[in-house]
C-alpha cells in the first residue's frame, strides 16, 4: 500500500509483467519498465520490491500532484525516475532518454484516492469545490469553463456517449438553465434533480456516470488511451509485455478493442498473396479479464470495477 492511494491488481500485475519479460536488448544495463500512470507510485513500489540493482522503472503521470510524490520516491531509489507527460507521449519520454525498447509497460487507468479525495480538484460530487477535473491542473479548460459556455446538444452528447447516460438530454438542459455554475455540489444537484428518482439515496450516486462523462471528456481519456496502448505496444521488446487496468466498460471495450487490432498485425490487401512473415499476429493477449479476488475486495472498495488485460509482443 502507498500513501493515499491502494493500488488494485497489483500482485497479479506484477507476477504477469515480471514474470516472462525478457531482458532488454541492452543485456548489461538491465530490464526497462514503465509504470505509465505512476498515481502514488503502488504499482511502481511493488516493481522496484521486484527488480534487480541494474533495473530501472521510469513512471509517467500528467498530474503534477503525482509527480512530486515520485520525485520523492526517486530522491529515494535511484532506478525509478519520474516524468511529468502524457501517455500518448510514451515514444517521445524514452526517445529523449536514448530507450528503444522496454520490457513492459503498466497502465492503471482512470483516477486516484487522491484526486478524487481532494475536492479542490473537482472530480468528486461528494463535498464541493470548483468544476476542475484536468488531471493535468497546467494545462486545458477546466470543466466548469467548458459547462459554462457548451452548446446544450454538445453537453448532451458528452454526457451520453462517455457516460452512457440514458437521461443525457434532460440534464444538459437543467444544465444550460442552471448556468453559471460554480461548484461540484451544484451541478450534482442540477444532475440528480433532472433524473427521475435522482435524490433518492441509492447504491450509486444519480451524478456518478455524468461526473465521469465529463471527467472523461476534459481530460480526452479515450483518446490518450488509445494512443497510449498504441505507443506502449511499439516501445515493447520482443517477449515485452503491456497490462492494462480499466475501470468501468467504456474504458474495458476500448481496451480489448486495441488489444486485438495490435494482435492482428498488419493490415493485409485481401484476395492477394502474402508471405508468410507478413501474416504473423504481431501481439498475443495472455491474460484477462483478470478480477480482483475474495481478499482484495474485502480491502479496497475500488477494486470491484477493476479489469486487467495483458498483451505481449511477438515480434
Ligand atoms: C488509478 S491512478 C494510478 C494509481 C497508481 N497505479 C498507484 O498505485 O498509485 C491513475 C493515474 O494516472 C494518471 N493518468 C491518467 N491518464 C493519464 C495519461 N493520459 N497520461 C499520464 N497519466 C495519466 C492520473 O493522473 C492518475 O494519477
Amino acid at each position: 500500500m502507498s500513501a493515499g492511494h491502494v493500488p488494485v491488481l497489483c500482485e497479479e500485475t506484477i507476477e504477469l509483467v515480471i514474470s516472462t519479460a525478457p531482458r532488454s536488448a541492452r543485456d548489461t544495463a538491465g530490464h526497462v519498465y514503465v509504470d505509465a500512470t505512476f498515481g502514488r507510485g503502488g504499482h511502481s513500489r511493488a516493481l522496484l520490491a521486484r527488480l534487480g540493482p541494474e533495473d530501472r522503472v521510469i513512471a509517467i503521470d500528467r498530474d503534477k500532484a503525482a509527480v512530486a510524490a515520485g520525485s520523492e520516491l526517486g530522491a529515494a531509489d535511484a532506478r525509478l525516475e519520474i516524468i511529468h507527460a502524457r501517455f500518448s507521449e510514451l515514444a517521445s519520454v524514452l526517445e529523449s532518454r536514448g530507450i528503444d525498447s522496454v520490457d513492459a509497460v503498466i497502465m492503471d487507468l482512470g483516477v486516484s484516492s487522491p484526486q478524487l479525495d481532494d475536492p479542490e480538484r473537482g472530480f468528486s460530487f461528494r463535498g464541493s469545490g470548483p468544476i476542475d477535473m484536468r488531471m493535468d491542473q497546467s494545462s486545458g479548460e477546466t470543466a466548469g469553463d467548458w459547462l459554462n459556455k457548451a452548446e446544450e446538444a454538445e453537453i448532451a452528447g458528452v454526457i451520453r456517449t462517455f457516460g452512457e447516460e440514458r437521461y443525457a438530454k434532460r440534464i444538459a438542459r437543467a444544465i444550460v438553465q442552471a448556468r453559471p455554475l460554480e461548484t461540484t455540489a451544484e451541478l450534482a444537484e442540477v444532475v440528480r434533480g433532472a433524473i427521475p428518482g435522482g435524490d433518492r439515496k441509492g447504491s450509486s450516486d444519480a451524478a456518478t456516470r455524468t461526473f465521469q462523462a465529463i471527467r472523461m471528456f476534459v481530460n480526452e481519456e479515450l483518446d490518450e488511451i488509445d494512443a497510449g496502448i498504441r505507443a506502449a505496444f511499439n516501445a515493447l521488446s520482443t517477449g515485452g509485455r503491456l497490462a492494462v487496468i480499466s475501470f468501468h466498460s467504456l474504458e474495458d471495450r476500448l481496451v480489448k478493442q486495441t488489444f486485438r487490432t495490435l494482435s492482428k498485425g498488419r493490415d493485409l490487401p485481401r484476395n492477394l498473396p502474402v508471405r508468410a512473415a507478413d501474416s504473423k499476429p504481431a501481439g498475443r493477449v495472455v491474460a484477462g479479464p483478470v478480477r480482483a479476488g475474495a481478499r482484495e475486495l474485502s480491502e479496497n472498495p475500488r477494486a470491484r470495477s477493476a479489469t486487467l488485460r495483458v498483451l505481449e509482443r511477438l515480434g
